[in-house]
């Protein structure tokens, strides 16, 4: 008779007894870690566990807590902004100004239907669900962000990862029909690699949107008043960015890099975000009050890790430019806005013949 699963004749009424160590046939036995022996307090599984996933997993909770905010954890440091519930809360007022920006609508891009869509450093998700509740139930949106500030209770279409986007992306190529991402202006130092590899995961064919904005500020009446308080954030947050090697007027370069990855029908829309209800024309009026709302914080969020961690300045000195700024917000008479861009790019179908780079598409920036 030939040995069975148990290594022995007696089927499984064997018995064997629960020390045996007989080995399933053609299975190598597990060998154990010498340094589980070597570890003698009650943390050595711990300390075994201390590979890259489960240092992942166990660290993503543990933020770092700053100047009453927190930050993430997982790949500390990367982003300097903050990922607790007062962030979280501006990240959907973010959305619904976004929506209020594009007439209800989530993308500028041409999709239809898309199978597979990624969102790259999601925040929330709000954006990921919004759209997973619109695209059928067999299409599969993911979102990925460092931090692990998501729902639980998710569309079954939607799902959300930890990852860092500026480390090799482990989906396969040309993969999703349209990726995503809005606000990584202070997220990525590399964005020339990001746009390498937006091109690698699209499927020919399919489509990316990048939505930024600038860190800088404009009137067209005079009221931003170089030296003014609004300016002097600028310039301090700005140069702070700039010395952490981030882009603070991303979209000339990310159209060019666009173009050089590969990308055609490059589209860029340009549009005034007013900092307040002070427009006349009423869509602009609403947008005004959403952007306020996300200023009241956002100034804040943006510009204290950057100025304290990169800047060198205290928290007190920090807070005060970030309070200047935001005292700007009361004052009727200062009329001021930012830029944001919309940039939407296809990548070329298989054997489709591309015209050689020219002059970019779009508004001059
Ligand atoms: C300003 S928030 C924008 C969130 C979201 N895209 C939105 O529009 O509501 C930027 C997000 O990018 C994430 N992030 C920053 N660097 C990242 C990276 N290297 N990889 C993945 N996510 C990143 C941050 O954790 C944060 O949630």
């Amino acid at each position: 008779m030939a040995a069975n699963y148990y290594g022995n004749n007696s089927g499984m009424n064997s018995s064997r007894s629960s020390t045996d160590n007989s080995a399933v046939v053609g299975i190598d036995p597990i060998a154990v870690d010498p340094r589980l022996a070597d570890a003698d307090d009650e943390r050595a599984l711990d300390y075994l566990m201390d590979g890259d996933t489960f240092s992942v997993t166990s660290s993503i909770y543990d933020y770092r807590y700053e100047n009453g905010r927190t930050y993430h954890r997982y790949r500390d440091g990367a982003y300097l902004m903050p990922n607790d519930e007062i962030e979280k809360d501006r990240l959907d007022i973010v959305h619904h100004m976004y929506l209020v920006f594009l007439g209800g609508r989530l993308t500028l891009a041409p999709i239809d239907n898309p199978a597979r869509v990624l969102d790259v450093g999601t925040g929330t998700g709000i954006w990921a669900i919004a759209l997973a509740d619109q695209l059928p139930k067999t299409s599969q949106i993911i979102g990925t962000d460092l931090s692990p500030i998501q729902p639980e209770w998710v569309p079954p279409n939607c799902q959300f990862e930890i990852d860092d986007a500026e480390s090799e992306w482990t989906f396969p190529p040309n993969h999703f029909d349209f990726i995503h991402s809005r606000h990584l202006n202070l997220s990525m130092r590399d964005w020339k690699s990001y746009i390498e590899r937006l091109y690698h995961h699209t499927t020919p064919g399919g489509y990316i949107e990048i939505v930024e904005h600038n860190i800088s500020a404009h009137s067209d009446d005079g009221t931003y008043i170089p030296g003014g308080p609004v300016h002097v954030y600028m310039e301090k947050v700005g140069a702070c960015a700039v010395q952490s090697g981030l882009l603070i007027h991303p979209a000339p370069a990310l159209k060019r890099m666009c173009r050089e990855a590969g990308f055609v029908d490059i589209q860029h829309t340009v549009k005034k975000l007013p900092w307040g209800p002070w427009a006349e024309d009423e869509t602009l009026k609403e947008l005004g009050r959403w952007a306020r709302l996300v200023l009241m914080t956002g100034l804040e969020a943006y510009g204290m890790a950057l100025m304290t961690r990169v800047g060198g300045y205290t928290s007190e000195q920090a807070a005060a430019v970030c309070d200047g700024a935001l005292s700007t917000l009361s004052d009727r008479s200062a009329h001021i806005y930012n830029y944001h861009h919309f940039i939407v790019a296809r990548k070329p179908n298989v054997g489709e013949v591309v015209p050689p780079p020219g002059r970019p598409s779009g508004p001059r920036s």
